[in-house]
């Protein structure tokens, strides 16, 4: 295939189900750097992983200029593995690749990864450690980025697992860096973090992927000093739950309630699923990798908890809040309670207004702004 049919592939390629806008694409001049860089390292009977594609690019381009015949594929985001889906059934390619989670099924015998860099050092951390623990002992890791969003805290996480760790030139502003002789790993996996947190007195399990690891987020702790205030739901959801916190915190303080977290990352599931069960609440809590909660029944919700996400990929976008803010609204009984919690320049009231119902401010800090929504 040449430059310019690739260039073609790509302009088919599409966003959706996730948010499109005129500033946000489907492909990036990393997917492209990285299918270029690919084709110096392929064998004929090569085994090739794509991880952290975001909309298929990366994977439809392998299948597409390199002769592969079939690609093994790990994605967080629930948005992008439909995404993918769409691309591969619209380009004529479905079945030549599989989705798995990352781990042994996923990398066993690889010997070329091709990795789109993720935003946080512990998630690379977990992907390098399950490329070094699983894929063959001459694999190569092609991890690519942009360079505005690279650290140096990246050669170094590569290089605990990889012998030889070389940073290419950067070209149109994204940069491979190529690790080479992993290196031998025993022991338990870094991931999941497991921490008692004493001032919730619950017990936190984060992936590398998750928002704020183990920690707990200082806007969900201004929240959570609301939970005497909100009702006893008989259904409730944790909407973009993390490690699930919000989930296990409500649960623990309404027994009788049953509860659901949710979350467009896997890594976001597999921690809150971990959390419930290391809390004894995995009965209680049910977890659903979803975006923005479209597989759940409208009217379903008489309670919705929410620390709302303001970014999209690496750009800052309103959209991602307001996407959760129109779920809210669908998947709410009428009467039913929005609680969220917000940085207060965000100024999210009216957007709660016009999505949901009628909003009242429950309290506000130097920082954040904890709003009820009612649906009407
Ligand atoms: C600010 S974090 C809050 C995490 C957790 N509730 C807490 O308080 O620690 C926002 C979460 O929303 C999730 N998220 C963003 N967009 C989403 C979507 N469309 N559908 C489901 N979850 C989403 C993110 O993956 C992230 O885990």
């Amino acid at each position: 295939m040449t430059a310019w049919e690739l260039e073609a592939l790509f302009g088919t390629l599409s966003r959706l189900p996730d948010v499109e806008a005129d500033n946000l694409r489907a492909y990036d001049a990393t997917d492209r750097l990285l299918l270029e860089t690919a084709e110096g390292y392929l064998r004929p009977d090569s085994q090739v992983v794509v991880i952290g594609d975001r909309y298929g690019a990366l994977t439809l381009g392998t299948l597409a200029c390199t002769g592969v015949g079939h690609v093994r594929v790990n994605q967080d985001l629930f948005t992008g593995r439909a995404a993918l889906q769409r691309n591969a059934d619209a380009a004529g390619m479905d079945g030549r690749y599989t989705p798995h989670e990352l781990g042994r099924e996923l990398l066993q015998g690889a010997d070329l990864i091709l990795l789109q860099l993720p935003k946080s050092l512990a998630e690379l951390e977990e992907i390098a450690d399950a490329v070094a623990r699983f894929a063959g002992p001459d694999a190569v890791l092609l991890a690519g980025g942009r360079v505005k969003h690279m650290s140096v805290g990246m050669n170094a996480v590569l290089e605990k697992y990889f012998s030889a760790v070389q940073p290419q030139l950067a070209r149109q502003k994204s940069r491979i860096l190529v690790a080479k002789n992993p290196r031998t790993v025993s022991g338990e996996p870094p991931f999941p973090v497991v921490e008692a947190n004493p001032e919730l007195g619950i017990t936190l399990c984060a992936h590398g992927a998750v928002f704020s690891g183990a920690r707990l987020d200082i806007g969900t702790r201004y929240l959570l000093g609301f939970l005497d205030r909100m009702p006893a739901a008989r259904q409730a959801v944790d909407l973009g739950c993390g490690t699930g916190i919000l989930a296990t915190m409500y649960a623990r303080h309404q027994a009788g309630a049953r509860v659901i977290a949710t979350d467009q990352s896997a890594a976001a599931v597999a921690s809150a699923m971990a959390t419930a069960a290391a809390n004894g609440l995995g009965e209680r809590i049910s977890v659903i990798h979803d975006d923005a909660m479209s597989s759940f029944e409208a009217g379903s919700a008489d309670l919705i908890l929410l620390n709302p996400p303001f970014h999209l990929g690496a750009s800052v976008h309103a959209g991602a809040g307001l996407k959760l803010f129109e779920a809210a609204a669908r998947v709410l009984a009428p009467g039913g309670e929005l609680w969220t919690v917000y940085n207060s320049h965000l100024q999210y009231r009216p957007a709660l207004e016009r999505y949901v119902g009628p909003t009242v401010e429950e309290g506000r800090n130097p920082k954040f702004t904890v709003t009820r929504s009612r649906k009407a």
